[in-house]
């Protein structure tokens, strides 16, 4: 079994913000992330999967391959589009950097599976400084 990583990028728009809380209540636990006139991040998504390496192609998956699938399902989707708003798989969640990581892994996980692998890890930076791991 080996392990292969395919990094995407993108922008997007977010806020955090739970209405059911006061102004001061999502000031005080979101700072300026609860800005009601939303902020941007520039994102970088590191998808990794494991399976076997195939002895004619020396490969465990093509990458290509898996590019192709996470710009399809995933990066098209997120790309320069605001999380709180306009994405399918991402609604009625708080769009924070563990919820859009989960939601990444549900979306891409079938599409993983038909090219021979599994999926390992949803690797989210939303800052150079802050990223989460999700295995599943
Ligand atoms: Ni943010």
């Amino acid at each position: 079994m080996i392990y292969i990583t395919r990094r995407e990028h993108f922008n997007a728009a977010h806020k955090l913000y739970n209405p059911k809380w006061s102004e001061e209540q999502n000031n005080e636990i979101f700072g300026k992330c609860s800005n009601p006139n939303w902020h941007g991040h520039n994102y970088n998504l590191f998808v990794t999967v494991k399976g076997e390496v195939n002895p004619d192609t020396g490969y465990s998956v093509n990458l290509k391959d898996l590019s192709v699938i996470i710009r399809k399902y995933i990066t098209d989707k997120l790309d320069h589009k605001n999380l709180n708003l306009d994405v399918d798989f991402i609604k009625d969640v708080m769009p924070s950097t563990e919820n859009v990581a989960i939601a990444i892994w549900n979306e891409l996980e079938p599409h993983v599976n038909a090219l021979n692998c599994k999926l390992h890890c949803i690797k989210l930076y939303e800052t150079e400084n802050n990223y989460v791991e999700y295995f599943g």
